[in-house]
């Protein structure tokens, strides 16, 4: 059966393009999602995309893996990483492996930025490799074997 990766994108993150571009550059999120696409499709996997601007409707979409379940997920929480026990929870209460991507170095700015809820339960984090980090999250979704 075809690998299940699913990519979630927190808020802001549908304005990437024309959001702080000095930060998160011009690579506009369709862009982003559609080379995921192809590149899955060329691996014979299928990539889901999902962004919200509301902390709800992400933790229902992570809440639906319980009944639909996907091999791997990959997300940026954008401002929801540094507040989100919510989003946490449900990740944890699917037990789903997953990486934590940030387009900018979260580590160089305010520190506020710099604690996340999500790192210390995620696989692994990228950060500060702008969209190439989707992508090279993707490269793992693509090979994990859950060891
Ligand atoms: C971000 C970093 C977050 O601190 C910020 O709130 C975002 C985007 C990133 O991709 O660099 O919205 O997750």
């Amino acid at each position: 059966m075809a690998r299940r990766i699913l990519v979630l994108h927190g808020p802001n993150l549908n304005l990437l393009g024309r959001r702080e571009p000095h930060i998160y550059g011009t690579t506009t999120l369709d862009d982003i999602n559609r080379k995921l696409a192809d590149r899955a499709s060329a691996a014979n996997a299928v990539v889901d995309t999902f962004q919200s601007n509301s902390e709800g409707d992400l933790v229902e979409r992570v809440q639906r893996l319980l009944d639909n379940p996907v091999d791997f997920v990959i997300i940026n929480p954008a401002a929801f990483t540094h507040t989100s026990v919510a989003l946490r929870d449900a990740l944890s209460a699917t037990r789903v492996r997953f990486i934590e991507v940030h387009l900018s170095n979260v580590f160089g700015r305010e520190p506020f930025r710099h604690h996340s809820y999500f790192t210390d339960i995620a696989v692994g984090l990228i950060c500060g490799l702008g969209p190439r980090g989707y992508e090279l999250a993707l490269e793992h979704a693509l090979a994990d074997t859950g060891a």
